[in-house]
Formats: C-alpha cells, structure tokens, sequence
C-alpha cells in the first residue's frame, strides 16, 4: 500500500521478445521459427568465420572476453530483447566447441544430428514431462516405443522395460540402485532402514576399465566406492572371466555381490567385455549382470559391428548412450532391463498429486515409476525423429564409416616414424603417443615423453586448430582420437595426425 504522499515506485516494464512471449502457441511457434531462423543465420555466419574446432584462446583470455561481452552477467536489470540474443548466439557459436570440425576428436560427445537438434527444438517448444500421462501424453507413448524398439535390438523379450535418462552415469545408477535392492530383498527394506542394519557386504565386480561412474553409483547407493572389486582385464583390455569368477569364488566372507558390471565399449579403448562368458560366470554365482553399453551399445545399430554385442541379451540390464553413438544432442541415455519388475520394484511410485491409483487403473499413467526423476524433458522425441528419418542402417551406416576411419587412423599411426599405436582400435577410438626425435631417449626418459604429449595437446587447444583426447596407459601419457564425425575424411584424419607431430615437435624445440 502506498503512503499518503509518497507516489509508488514505477517499475520499468519487462523487455519482451516481441511480438509473442510464449513458444506453444500459433503466433508465439511462427516467432519461435523466425527466431530460430535468425539465431542459426548469426551462428552460421561466425561458424563460417572459425579456423578450428576451439577458440583460439587461453582458459583467461576466454573467460575475460565474455567479461567484457556481458559486462552485468547474463542477468541485467532490465532485458536487451531479440539483438542481446543474437550477439550471444554470435558470440556462442564463435566460441565454442564445433564437433562438427572434423578436428574435434577428444571425447565421446559426437556432432548433434540436424534432425534431432530440430526436434529437440519442438520438444522445447511444448515443454512436455514424462511423469504423468497428463503432462505429456503423446510423449510418454514415444518414449515406451524407443525403448521397446532398443529392447528389442538389444536381443530383450516382451516383459523388458526401460527407461531415458540424463546420461550413462545416470543409466548405470539405476541399474546398480535396482541390483542393491534386489539382492537386498527388496526396496521395502533398504529404504525402510537404510543400510545401517545390514549383516552383509554388498559388493559390485567390474573390469579395471570400467567408467568411474560404476564406483560412483556405488558411493551414491550407500555401498561406498570400497564395494567396487576390479577384475583384471587382458592384453586386449576386455575383463578375464576366470577371474571374475575367481574373485567371485574367493570373496571374503560376508561380502554379498550384487553386480557384475560388464563394459560393451570400454571409454578409451572401446573394447568389448567377453559378455557371454561373463554372463555365464554371473549366473553360475547368482549374480545379476549388468552391461555398461554406453559407448558400445551403438553397434546394435551396425551390421557389421552387431556381432561384436553378441550375448549381450543375456544382461539384466543394459546402459545405451544415444548421445554417444546414435548422434544425438545431449541427453538420451537409455537404461533398458530385461524383467520390467525388477524396474518398477526400485522406482515405482504412487503420489497423490502425480498419478493416484484410480488414475492410473484407467491407463491415465506416466513415468513417473519409471525414472528418479520427476519432471523429465522429452528426450525420446528427437530420438524417435532421428530413428524414423534415418532408420536402423542409417544410424548403422554412421557408425560404420566412423570405424573406418578409426581403422584408417590406426595405420597411419603404426606407419609414421613419431607416432606410436597403442592398441588396434576396436570402435571410433584409436590410442597413441607421440615419440619425440631421440628415440632412445624415449625408453631413458618416460617422463619426458608424457610431457611433450601432454604439452603437444595443450598446444592444439590454445591454438584451436585440433582437439585430440588424453588418457594415461599404466601411469604414461597416451593420446586418443574418438572418431565421431561420419564425415569426416581420411584426409581429414592424415591432416589432424600431421598437426599432432607438427604440434610435438614444436614442443620438442621450445
Ligand atoms: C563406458 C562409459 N560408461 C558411462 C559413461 C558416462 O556417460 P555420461 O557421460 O553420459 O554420463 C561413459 C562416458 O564416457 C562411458 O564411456
């Protein structure tokens, strides 16, 4: 209430996107369109601009040239409308990693489809949730029917179920969380009284390879990362199933597998765990399987690299990412299980507000017992999109000339004098190092040669003309290549290994 004599304060009227504020309507669908037209055409034109797939800045420089681009934050008093926007998606595309560069070659994070980008626009645009058949009912139809149509590639039969999830790290949670609770007898128990109470020591057996998202679901489920037990992995770094089942028929007493984690595309490697004969060893002790597919789980849509999965069926669940190898913009991860009451058992769900009983008798259900999520983007709609636009071969076909190139890369790799291979390439993933001049010195100087391939990345980074990966091999600095882009060509991939030894050698005389 305004004092006598005080007139109130006016407040400045909000700066609208004009001429309509809100996406799903007509109006406010044909401004999304133009907007979307006129932010592409900004990006395209600095995308054009751009000499390589990273800015050629430091991490300082960076950070100080969007100072000064958005001197108040990105959080004004009053807004700059559509022109604030374009400078940004200017700026953003100028900036920012292009994976479509066929330079950009470091993580399992491939180039978005153009169908899929587009679809996940109108997702945005309706802003569905999967929870509830009423915050999305056509949306929770898509999603049932992508995950039938990956359960039944992976080899599943008709009680399987599954979930999308924000990412491999989250698929893998769920499939340890459903794990814990059946071997635990049941969620009732566990969520009743926590883990305190337990006389046992629930354990999780994976490869040495394994993603560290295996041990961090264990910390998150209560278990601790002390749960994991690493298994050995052979010369071709796929798990050794006679020690898996050593280490199974060893276990201390107390201790209660709840898991063998099996890896279908180890992240540097890509190498494939011998999944029949694990799951053979899984069974004979009981023990659930389940299959960390993120990166592999890809091949399901290959012909050719389909029998590298086989056996793959035998899993209880099984982690795909689509924002791995089916091209997808981030995230669609798919958490698929073989019985879906084992699903249900751990996430189902009856809320009052949500999806009440009587509701849900009458088909009124969502997904709400499906996820650990509530609210839950609309993801299976750019997935199901890009799976009707290019069909199973299509996506098959990506994959397969990305293995090629792989293949490619391998043997220049061996052939160059300054390039060492580390492991023939099993998917899109080739490991290697560079081997600086003095190759004696190399034996009498490991240290020396982690440093310059270290540095050498470093150097492609800061100039932004190549973005190669990094890992480490027994503790020594390695390089890697994670082939993603189909369009890539092997003379892309001879010019991105000749600016690695320009780039080492450069650093060999610095
Ligand atoms: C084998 C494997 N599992 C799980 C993950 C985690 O996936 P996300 O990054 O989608 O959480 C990765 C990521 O690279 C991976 O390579």
């Amino acid at each position: 209430m305004s004092m006598p004599g005080h007139a109130p304060p006016v407040p400045a009227p909000p700066t609208l996107l004009e001429p309509d504020l809100l996406a799903a309507d007509p109006a406010g669908l044909a401004d999304v369109g133009r907007l979307v037209t006129e932010l592409t055409r900004e990006a395209a034109s600095a995308l054009r601009r751009r000499s390589g797939p990273l800015p050629a800045l430091t991490p300082a420089e960076l950070s100080r040239l969007v100072d000064a681009q958005l001197p108040e934050g990105p959080l004004p008093r009053t807004g700059g409308g559509r022109s604030a926007v374009l400078a940004l998606a200017r700026s953003f595309a100028a900036h920012t990693v292009d994976l479509a560069d066929p330079r950009a070659a470091a993580h399992l994070q491939p180039p978005a489809l153009s169908v899929a980008a587009a679809a996940d626009v109108l997702a945005s645009v309706f802003n569905p949730s999967l929870d509830t058949w009423d915050s999305g009912p056509y949306a929770v139809e898509i999603e049932r029917r992508v995950i039938r149509s990956l359960a039944d590639l992976a080899g599943y039969g008709p009680e399987a179920d599954g979930v999308l999830t924000p990412g491999g790290t989250a698929s893998n949670l769920q499939a340890l969380l459903i794990a814990r609770d059946t071997a635990l007898g049941g969620r009732a128990d566990v969520r009743g009284a926590g883990l305190t109470g337990l006389t046992v020591t629930p354990v999780v057996y994976c490869s040495e390879l394994a993603h560290f998202s295996v041990a961090r679901a264990c910390a998150v489920l209560g278990l601790g990362e002390d749960a994991v037990r690493t298994v050995p992995a052979d010369a071709e770094h796929r798990m050794i199933p006679a020690e898996l089942a050593r280490s199974l028929a060893n276990r201390a007493a107390g201790e209660l597998p709840i898991a063998v984690v099996a890896t279908a595309g180890t992240t540097d490697y890509g190498s494939i765990d011998p999944l029949p004969e694990i799951a053979v060893v899984a069974a004979r002790h009981g023990v659930r399987l389940h299959v960390d597919a993120a990166y592999g789980g890809g091949a399901l849509f290959s012909d050719r690299l389909r029998p590298l999965l086989a056996g793959l069926d035998a899993a209880d669940s099984v982690t795909i990412d689509l924002h791995k190898t089916a091209w997808q913009p981030a995230a669609a991860s798919a958490l698929l299980v073989r019985e879906r009451r084992d699903l249900v058992a751990s996430t189902g769900l009856r809320v009052a507000y949500l999806n009440p009983d009587d509701d849900g008798a009458e088909g009124y259900d969502g997904l709400l017992g499906h996820s650990l999520q509530t609210t839950r983007r609309a993801d299976a709609f750019k997935v199901a999109a890009t799976f009707l636009a290019l069909g199973r071969e299509g996506i098959g076909a990506m994959l397969d000339a990305c293995h090629d190139l792989a293949g490619h890369a391998a043997r220049t790799v061996e052939a160059h004098p300054r390039l060492e291979l580390t492991t023939d390439p099993v998917l899109t993933t080739v490991v290697f190092r560079y081997l600086p001049h003095r190759a004696a010195d190399a034996a009498a100087d490991p240290a020396g040669i982690d440093e310059i391939n270290g540095a050498l990345r470093r150097r492609l980074l800061r100039e932004g003309t190549a973005l190669v990966g990094r890992t480490d091999v027994a503790d020594s600095v390695r390089l890697k290549l994670t082939l993603l882009n189909p369009q890539a060509t092997t003379t892309d991939i001879d010019e991105l290994l000749t600016a690695v030894v320009r780039a080492g050698m450069s650093e060999e005389t610095s």
